[in-house]
């Protein structure tokens, strides 16, 4: 009754805890290891180095069964599958009834969703500065940049300047007034956001959208296929910011696309989770996966005549919305940008 009460204490624990004899070799293992895709019953006997084998926990393991040193710290393993986990190990002497080592005895706690909750957490302090420091910048030359565009209005009034003279104002002019988008849009991305939330369904947001992105489409040869969701979901959004997300990500998608390409726009709803879905897919160039996390980044473009702001703006919205953003990307077959919203 009392070790069957214990055996489960330690079945059931949510940490991998095993125990080695001096051999190094199995002794113990509970029912954890089945997430790593091990039967336990394959382990008992096999040296614990088969399965985590690298140089650090080799040096520590023998430090722990020679010297009985208790130990911790933290690695990546692979587990059965090849799937890598960042862990916590702790490993201490197990002694017998004579207090001899006779083996060691260790926890493994698996740190990886923490982690990532820990690297979002910081992505999404350094993107706030970021964002603070460029809408900074943007209010410093707003000003001085409407008296740069006044004085040229003026300037050309007055001289009317023809042939090659009026081509440097016309070239003077465009340039200030794009400067003037850009300085809007980086207003806009940092100004607190009021939302005008309405029942929204998505079927119709995207086929709104994916008109408005026709002429890039058909400039470029590229097929925009919509799919939409049978049980038409209802989400509570703000359908102005909603239309400048799908617009800016299905014109990523537009652009990513080699011509001739296709891009499928799919509504979906997710009963379980009680999530609306939309996924953007392209079978386009695909991100490079070092520049993975600069994509949200205000001015990150790798685009010839990109400005870089379309995901800032985008994640900004859906982040008011309570929804979430991921991007899946492999390089030279396409991407994902999927976006959930709670449904109401
Ligand atoms: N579907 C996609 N496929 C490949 N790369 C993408 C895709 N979507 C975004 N990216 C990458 O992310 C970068 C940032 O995108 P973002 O929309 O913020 O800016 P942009 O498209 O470059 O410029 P703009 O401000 O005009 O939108 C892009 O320059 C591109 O490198
Ligand atoms: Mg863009």
């Amino acid at each position: 009754m009392k070790d069957n009460f214990y055996k489960r204490l330690l079945d059931n624990a949510n940490d991998l805890i095993w125990a080695v004899n001096m051999e190094g070799c199995f002794i113990y293992i509970n029912d954890n290891i089945s997430e790593w895709g091990y039967d336990k019953d394959e382990l008992i006997g096999k040296p614990l180095l088969d399965i985590l084998n690298t140089k650090i926990i080799g040096k520590r393991y023998s430090e722990t069964s020679k010297l009985g040193v208790r130990s911790a710290f933290e690695m990546e393993v692979l587990d059965k599958r090849g799937q890598a986990h960042m862990v916590r190990v702790s490993s201490s002497p197990l002694q017998d009834d004579d207090e001899e080592i006779i083996g060691v005895m260790g926890i493994i706690h698996d740190i990886s969703e923490t982690q990532k909750l820990e690297e979002k957490l910081k992505n999404e302090e350094r993107l706030a500065s970021l964002g603070r420091l460029a809408t900074g910048v943007a209010h410093e030359i707003r000003n001085p940049l409407s008296s740069v565009k006044m004085n040229l209005a003026i300037l050309r009034k007055r001289l009317q300047p023809q042939g090659v003279d009026e081509e440097h104002f016309t070239i003077a002019q465009e340039e200030v007034a794009n400067l003037e988008n850009i300085v809007t849009e980086l207003i806009d991305y940092a100004k607190p956001m009021p939302l005008d939330l309405k029942r929204l369904n998505l079927n119709e947001a995207i086929e709104s959208a994916v008109i408005m992105t026709k002429s890039a489409s058909d400039e470029k040869n590229v097929a925009v296929k919509i799919i939409k969701a049978g049980d038409a979901p209802l989400a509570l959004l703000d359908k102005a910011k909603i239309h400048q997300v799908l617009l800016n990500v299905i014109l990523n998608a537009i652009q990513a696309s080699s011509p001739k390409g296709s891009v499928t726009v799919q509504a979906q709803y997710i009963k379980d989770k009680q999530k609306a879905k939309i996924v953007v897919s392209d079978k386009g160039e695909g991100i490079k996966p070092e520049e993975m996390k600069f994509v949200f980044d205000p001015f990150f473009t790798t685009k010839k005549s990109g400005v870089g702001m379309g995901l800032s703006i985008v994640k900004s919205i859906i982040n008011n919305h309570n929804g979430t953003i991921t991007i899946k990307s492999e390089q030279g077959k396409g991407t994902d940008v999927s976006l959930e919203f709670p449904v109401c």
